[in-house]
């Protein structure tokens, strides 16, 4: 500033006739000026800058209970409202982050419940049958295939942990393509001939155009349905599983339908969640550790559709979702 009032002073000086007097006069006053007038903005400056270095340190110990508590001087109301959005945006992550912090020590907790029950189970029929009953013929058989459905009991919930944990870090891959619905379906459902004929269930495969194509990840696909075919069949003790596709404009709806338990009501939106199981003693009698559903949600989800459930208690079930054509 003071070089350009200079240069403003020289000018009239020479070509305005000013003489020697007045122009230092000039520019004695213009330099008194200025300097009065950079003090005042220097110290207004000052000013703002300690104000909101007091905001910032207020946010740092966490003073302010909202945002609307957060304020600036009038000339600063682009920053205050920048800050107050930071604000926000700095609590809305905390919040989530202590969500999530709840969300892993309550899967911890549960993964921990679930691996120390087959644990503990493997441990008491090997201490058993080192204590002599090895030597039982009529029991050690018995204890060694209590032994065994354990470990495979440990083996698929370790599989199921390990899907779930690549689903969430998104290192799941998928590999989308077309292929026939009904070749597929057919495929899986003649694997579950035999599950389906020890409880004495029909299972039925309703009629499917043979030429429908649908699109996704074949395996992943496989891998929700083996959950959903298996559950309708653990969860129904007489009457008839049903699988089956009905065709929609654009896509193909899968379902899964049987004559079993039902699910109450409350139930129905928990059952997706990790670990949740509507009567845990008999699913885990069952072999069940309740990722199964939250797996066939993941993957349906990754398809682009949701799983849908109609349900009733004590008149079945039909879990559904749609699929790409
Ligand atoms: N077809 C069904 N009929 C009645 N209840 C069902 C049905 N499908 C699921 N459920 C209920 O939902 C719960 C969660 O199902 P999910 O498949 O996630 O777990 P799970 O079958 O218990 O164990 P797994 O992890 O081995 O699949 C089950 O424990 C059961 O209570
Ligand atoms: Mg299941």
């Amino acid at each position: 500033m003071i070089p350009g009032i200079v240069i403003i002073a020289l000018v009239f000086y020479l070509f305005l006739s000013f003489d020697l007097y007045h122009f230092i006069i000039f520019l004695f006053c213009s330099l008194l000026l200025s300097s009065l007038f950079s003090f005042y903005a220097y110290r207004k400056r000052d000013r703002d800058i300690k104000q909101i270095k007091k905001v910032i340190e207020n946010i740092r110990l966490n003073s302010f209970s909202a945002a609307d508590k957060i304020s600036l001087s009038n000339n600063l109301s682009e920053l205050e409202s920048e800050i107050k959005s930071m604000f926000l945006k700095i609590q809305n992550d905390i919040a989530q982050m202590k969500k999530l912090e709840e969300v892993r020590t309550e899967f911890l907790g549960n993964v921990s419940h679930e691996l120390r029950t087959p644990i503990f189970a493997i441990q008491g029929f090997i201490e058993t049958l080192l204590d002599g009953a090895i030597d039982d013929k009529e029991i050690n058989r018995v204890f060694l295939e209590k032994a065994n459905k354990h470990t495979i009991n440990l083996n698929s919930l370790l599989n199921d942990l390990i899907d779930i944990s690549m689903i969430e870090s998104g290192q799941m891959l998928m590999s989308f393509r077309y292929f026939t619905a009904f070749e597929f379906l057919d495929e899986i459902i003649q694997e579950f001939i035999p599950r389906a004929e020890e409880k004495n269930l029909k299972l039925i495969f309703e009629p499917v155009n043979r030429h429908i194509k649908i699109y996704g990840d074949k395996q992943r696909l496989k891998q929700a349905l083996n959950n959903l075919i298996m559950n309708a069949i653990k969860y129904t003790d007489s009457g008839s599983v049903s699988v089956g596709v009905k065709e929609e404009e654009k896509v193909c709806r899968i379902f899964v339908k049987d004559t079993g338990f039902g699910i109450p009501g409350n139930d129905i939106k928990r059952i997706f969640e990790r670990f949740y199981r509507v009567d845990r003693d008999r699913s885990r009698e069952m072999g069940g550790t309740g990722l199964g559903l939250a797996i066939v949600k993941h993957i349906v989800e990754a398809h682009g559709f949701n799983v849908e459930v109609k349900s009733e208690l004590g008149n079945g079930s039909e879990f559904s979702f749609c699929l790409k054509k």
